[in-house]
């Protein structure tokens, strides 16, 4: 099962409190949601949307003891205000990203997550979507693998790496995890220290398949626009890219005063505007990062609505 991370402090920071509306935009195992839940007491409501529908039955299994209080929805987090528009509700207390993907996609060889099990490159998390991985592979051409390895994955190799791939698909297609890792490695020289060379790889692949950038692009908007006064947003991201995006969307909604060469100032930053809660990222303490190594990467920023 998937082992939420930062647990202790969304719920803390995020001062969930009895009767108000939350909302989970990455439910997964429904850890998070669940934690919420616990600390709403009684009254209240959470909607919990995930792209991944095994997800999303899952998380409803476990949180079927407080059923009363949850709406799940399939979709997509970038779309939420819509989604939560359709159950009547038009501002809420606060909501949770927890991005990346959870340890029961990462532990099913066939979504084709990981380079450690035998799979078919998928990676999509909602499977209704067209693009796989394997047919990102098959139909980028070189520069476009190159670019997208380097972009995404901040791959060094990213052109040795492209151009090995368009060698190998011209002789046999790409269509397996290992087929993809083993190939990287091949590449880059075999695994040094813990993080096995096709890491990067893999995680740039991941992020284009669901285009992830841009859901959390909009995510942030839509979220932040949708807290009431006084509500918080917290996302804990997984990797400098996506940490890069949520500290620059926060520092352009909390704005700041530009002097003009005119004399006077003027304010620039976006509305709504808000405040950040937390200065610098939180992030997990030996004992959690030793428990749930995926926990080491994990970095938490919450902000709230003024
Ligand atoms: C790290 S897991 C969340 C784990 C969860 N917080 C828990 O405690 O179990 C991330 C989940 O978010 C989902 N996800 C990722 N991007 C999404 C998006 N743009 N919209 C909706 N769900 C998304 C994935 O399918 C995955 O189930």
């Amino acid at each position: 099962m998937h082992a939420p991370v930062l647990l202790k402090q969304v719920v803390d920071l995020l001062r969930v409190r009895p009767g108000g509306v939350y909302v989970d935009g990455t439910l997964g195992g429904g850890g998070h949601a669940e934690a919420i839940l616990r600390a709403m007491g009684e009254g209240g409501l959470l909607v919990g949307i995930d792209r991944d529908p095994e997800a999303l039955g899952r998380a409803a299994d476990r949180l079927q003891h407080r059923a009363s209080k949850c709406v799940f929805e399939q979709g997509n987090f970038a779309d939420m205000k819509a989604i939560v528009q359709r159950h009547g509700i038009g501002e809420v207390d606060g909501i949770v990203l927890d991005l990346g993907m959870s340890s029961d996609q990462v532990d099913t060889a066939r979504r084709g997550f990981s380079f450690q099990h035998e799979g078919p490159l998928d990676m999509r998390m909602n499977p209704e979507q067209q693009a796989t991985a394997a047919s990102l592979l098959a139909t980028l051409d070189e520069r476009e693998l190159a670019d997208l390895l380097y972009r995404l994955g901040e791959e060094r190799a990213s052109r040795r790496i492209a151009r090995a791939i368009v060698a190998e698909r011209a002789a046999s297609p790409i269509h397996s995890t290992v087929q993809l890792a083993e190939l990287v490695a091949r590449v880059k020289g075999g695994p040094r220290g813990r993080i096995h060379p096709a890491t990067q790889t893999f995680q740039a692949l991941r992020m284009a398949v669901n285009r992830e950038l841009e859901s959390l692009e909009a995510g942030l908007e839509d979220g932040t626009a949708l807290l009431r006064p006084g509500g918080r947003m917290a996302v804990i991201s997984f990797h400098s890219i996506e940490d890069r995006l949520v500290k620059r969307t926060v520092a352009q909604h909390e704005g700041r005063w530009e002097s003009l060469a005119a004399g006077g100032r003027r304010w620039e930053g976006r509305m709504p505007q808000v405040r950040r809660v937390t200065r610098k990222p939180v992030v997990a303490d030996e004992e959690e990062v030793r428990a749930n190594p995926r926990s080491r990467s994990a970095k938490l920023r919450v902000w709230e609505r003024i």
